[in-house]
């Protein structure tokens, strides 16, 4: 008898990160160093999203290059070829096509509506492009292309996830069930880290004090020297109280790299004084970045094989979207594509 797959379908998760910057130790804490469990759990793809870079000016060679970066980053995080689909978003070009398509299923008012836009033409004052203004549609083809069940995303990207919803229902509406409408994903979120020159705030690659962020990719001397010089308080006792926001966050970081709890973190440096914690933090969040810092050294020096992925990568998401972009050409009233 035919063996029978009682395995349930694993949901879909689509994501894509920009090429720009490395992550943080804050993302790879809360969330990039759990990628491991969530491609047991999902079928997960991921894109390099360059054709959202673009909205903002970039040097050609340097976008390239990040494009690179990111994309070995990304293996060097976890993502595994063999499990997952990782590719670069310019290079499956169903993307800007369907994007074109929901860009006549989204309304001008929906885009004016959208914080990240205001937010970045006042930025970029002197290139508020139309792309800026569609980015949104860009991003929910990414997503509806692949019928994603699950995206995981920042709050920065919410208002854009829910528009996607929007313009996925109203197609749907208009043109007969086409694309699965997504949710957000929310992970049970890991230590939250907070900035080391200011505690009171998240770390973010925006900090405008450039010891306040550690970035996965820092070398050792770099993260001794950020954690040595993390703001405190007066106190000399390493426990974790209220007040003490400084303390809390490099013992919440302590506790993650190292499993500790913070009994057992206070006990460890009892008697001993801050400078010594400090560099106890530094040490231990080096040791933890070191084999991702390291595989992502040895990524990047092998173009060969991360080309060989990159295109693996292509092939399979062309593939997955090729029936959909189909489907979505023959409900809109288009002749046949080739
Ligand atoms: N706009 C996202 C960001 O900057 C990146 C992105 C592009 C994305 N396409 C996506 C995220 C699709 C989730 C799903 O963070």
């Amino acid at each position: 008898m035919e063996a029978q797959n009682t395995q349930p379908k694993k949901q879909r998760i689509f994501s894509a990160i920009q090429p720009t910057g490395v992550f943080t130790l804050g993302n790879y804490i809360g969330a990039v160093r759990n990628w491991d469990t969530l491609q047991e759990e999902y079928e997960c793809i991921y894109a390099i999203a360059d054709l959202h870079a673009i909205t903002v000016m970039q040097e050609p060679a340097e976008l390239r290059k990040n494009t690179m970066q990111a994309f070995a980053l990304m293996l060097a995080c976890g993502m595994d070829p063999k499990r997952s689909i990782t590719f670069v978003q310019s290079q499956n070009p169903h993307h800007a096509e369907l994007s074109w398509v929901l860009s006549c299923s989204t309304m001008f008012g929906e885009l004016s509506r959208m914080t990240q836009f205001k937010d970045k033409s006042q930025r970029h004052a002197d290139n508020i492009n139309a792309g800026l203004f569609t980015y949104p549609v860009l991003m929910a083809a990414d997503i509806l292309a692949y019928n994603a069940d699950l995206v995981p995303i920042g709050a920065d990207q919410k208002q854009h996830l829910e528009l996607a919803r929007n313009i996925a229902q109203r197609f749907n509406q208009r043109f007969g069930e086409t694309f699965t409408v997504p949710d957000g994903y929310f992970p049970k979120q890991g230590a939250r880290l907070m900035s080391l020159q200011d505690p009171t705030k998240k770390m973010s690659k925006s900090d405008e004090n450039a010891n306040g962020c550690v970035y996965i990719l820092d070398d050792k001397d770099t993260i001794l020297r950020k954690f040595k010089r993390a703001v405190t308080d007066s106190d000399t006792e390493v426990c974790y109280k209220e007040g003490k926001d400084g303390i809390n966050n490099l013992m919440t970081i302590y506790g993650a790299v190292t499993g500790k709890t913070m009994d057992e973190i206070t006990a460890e440096f009892a008697g001993k004084g801050y400078g010594d914690f400090k560099i106890a933090v530094g040490e231990a969040v080096a040791d933890h970045l070191e084999p991702v810092r390291s595989e992502f050294a040895r990524l990047i020096a092998d173009k060969a094989y991360l080309t060989e992925c990159m295109t693996n990568g292509a092939q399979q998401a062309y593939h997955l979207t090729s029936k959909l972009i189909r489907k979505v050409y023959r409900r809109v009233g288009f002749i046949d594509r080739l």
